[in-house]
């Protein structure tokens, strides 16, 4: 385990397990997950509604959970996803836009290869709203990048994500305003 995982344990069983659990299970039709890790999403999607995963990841990884769902891997980055456009019905995206180089650009192409009337779901963690707590993140990210492999603190992608034409379905705070998750739509224009 490193440092990274050792870090998140307490959350994954305490915060982020019920969060992934209410998401994901929302994912329908032939679904894209970026940056999925080891795969502990796929436990939680509904079987009879998603048709198929392809998982992407910068570094793909050999140690995956299973799933009975039909499962394609491909090695990639979030900022120049390999597909045509319109190509899915639901982008997924946990925790991984605190470590993309360019989060602007990887909701773009979120945007890009979603279908019309397509979900985007994502939770992430973010800088707190608070003072004092957003002041310990911005002092922490001083070094937190180089010791959990590329991780940033003070990220804010579901701003990012609302800027950029979702609209917001369902979206919500967790653990302390740390995690933000939310489900947009690509509206049918
Ligand atoms: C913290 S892990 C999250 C894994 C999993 N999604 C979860 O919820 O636990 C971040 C994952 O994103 C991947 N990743 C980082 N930057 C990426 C990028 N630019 N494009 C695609 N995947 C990326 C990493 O390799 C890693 O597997």
């Amino acid at each position: 385990m490193n440092f990274y995982d050792l870090f998140m344990s307490p959350l994954e069983k305490n915060i982020l397990a019920k969060i992934r659990k209410d998401i994901i299970s929302k994912a329908f039709g032939n679904v894209l997950e970026i940056g999925y890790g080891t795969g502990v999403n796929f436990q939680y999607y509904n079987h009879t509604a998603v048709k198929s995963i392809s998982a992407l990841d910068i570094k793909p990884s050999a140690l995956v959970v299973k799933t009975e769902i039909p499962l394609n891997f491909f090695e990639g980055k979030a900022e120049d996803l390999p597909f045509v456009d319109e190509s899915f019905d639901t982008v997924v995206e946990t925790l991984v836009f605190c470590s993309v180089k360019n989060p602007k650009n990887a909701v773009k192409e979120v945007w890009r290869v979603l279908k019309p009337g397509g979900l985007f779901i994502f939770t992430d963690h973010v800088l707190p709203e608070g003072k004092n707590m957003a002041a310990l993140f911005k002092a922490t990210n001083t070094i937190w990048p180089k010791i959990a492999g590329g991780c940033n603190l003070t990220r804010e992608p579901h701003k990012l994500i609302e800027a950029s034409g979702f609209v917001l379905e369902e979206s919500g705070k967790s653990g302390h305003d740390i995690f933000r998750w939310g489900i947009g739509r690509k509206e049918a224009s």
